[in-house]
């Protein structure tokens, strides 16, 4: 028996995440990963979590272990004000909303501003979470060109001149997957063209505070948006740690107002457990040494990667600098198909993944995403050696 009848339109449109299946592919230790997308766990402040969890179980129940409100518990939401204003976003707790992840920001957004057809500006290549979230709602994907300086302001106008776009979302800082930084300058340039052809922008940020180097300017594009048509996102899941399912929206009043409603139906709540650990944490003053510690143990790490694709693919291929995030992403030569490589790669122990997803427009089949999260300085130097004799 099928019960495809009983799916919605909507189901119809929903796509299985491409990486996830290679996910499965790399949990073998003896294959050098490159290929995973989530945070080491050894920067999981794991002791002091574990005391802050009993502390809030037993101590305040009331609150940890109970229904809270939609918008977030308060304090969290001061805290997280606060972090917005550091980055100098002018906001209050009043402009906050606490969501599971900023993976639920994404698809709240689709909820509540996509109709089926709606025309999504997506980066070329983009997070495939969000896609994701986009075709849930049966939008159509449109992509725009990036370059080392981020989004390619042409590429943009003229989507904008031939389609009505709904939405634009962007990932500014160290983007996954290309680890890129737009700067300053396309920033602006990308506001202005949203405001000219009246289009809303997801700024995603969950990738602004890991950066390696002393000059780069992550200062959010929401910073200068003077009619309210950013939503920006951030998260602790990579600053801390993704189990506690904790991000946040920072966006105007009339669309978080909206984006609340659609949460009450999602969840009610985030949850509040995940909530007080975070709320507790970050109210500790333990968040700015952490995220120092997180940076630091990155730093090597990428430096690593990057002095080894120097030594193996100096000609060969281009990369991007990584200054901060979790990724760089290779250019190999255009006759490369890095998914057809793939299973010899994993059968010479190292993985990678595939950049094909990544992109909406079925480009980008001679590119990689390479994390340096994962392993250590040795496999790191090992696994390029061994992926430069494939390539
Ligand atoms: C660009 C981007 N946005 C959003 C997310 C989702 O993060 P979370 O839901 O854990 O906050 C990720 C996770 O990898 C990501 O890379």
């Amino acid at each position: 028996m099928s019960f495809s009848p009983s799916f919605s339109r909507d189901a119809a449109s929903f796509r299985p995440s491409a990486i996830r299946a290679f996910a499965k592919l790399i949990n073998d230790p003896n294959i050098i990963s490159f290929a995973g997308g989530v945070p080491n766990p050894d920067t999981f402040p794991a002791d002091a979590l574990a005391s802050i969890a009993e502390k809030v179980i037993r101590e305040k129940r009331a609150i940890s272990l109970q229904y809270g409100p939609t918008r977030g518990l308060p304090r969290l939401c001061d805290s997280i004000a606060k972090i917005g204003r550091e980055r100098k976003i002018e906001c209050s707790a009043d402009d906050v909303l606490v969501t599971t992840g900023s993976q639920q920001a994404l698809d709240l957004i689709a909820h509540t501003l996509l109709d089926p057809g709606d025309v999504v500006a997506v980066e070329l290549p983009t997070y495939i979470g969000g896609s994701a979230s986009f075709f849930a709602r049966s939008a159509e994907l449109a992509g725009v060109q990036q370059d080392d300086d981020g989004i390619v302001p042409e590429s943009l106008r003229e989507l904008a001149s031939k389609r009505r776009i709904k939405l634009l979302y962007t990932i500014p800082n160290f983007q996954n997957p290309s680890g890129r930084l737009m700067t300053q300058s396309r920033r602006d340039e990308v506001l202005r063209i949203a405001n000219e052809h009246d289009f809303v922008i997801i700024e995603d940020d969950p990738y602004g505070e890991l950066l390696y180097v002393d000059n780069a300017d992550t200062t959010p594009m929401k910073s200068r948006d003077t009619e309210g048509r950013v939503i920006y996102l951030g998260s602790f899941s990579k600053v801390l740690a993704p189990g506690l399912r904790c991000g946040w929206i920072i966006a105007s009043k009339e669309i978080l107002e909206r984006l609340e409603i659609a949460k009450q139906a999602a969840d009610l709540c985030s949850g509040t457990l995940d909530q007080s650990i975070v709320d507790e944490f970050v109210a500790s003053g333990a968040l700015a040494p952490q995220i120092e510690r997180v940076r630091a143990f990155y730093r090597g790490k990428r430096g690593t990667l990057i002095h080894a694709l120097e030594k193996h693919f100096a000609g060969k291929a281009k990369w991007t600098s990584a200054d901060g995030g979790l990724f760089t992403f290779m250019t190999l030569d255009a006759d490369i198909d890095t998914a057809a490589l793939v299973s010899k790669a994993v059968a010479n122990g190292v993985a990678y993944i595939p950049g094909g997803p990544f992109f909406v427009d079925g480009s980008g089949r001679n590119t990689m995403r390479l994390t340096f999260a994962k392993e250590s300085d040795d496999r790191i130097v090992e696994g390029v050696a061994r992926l430069g004799s494939i390539v």
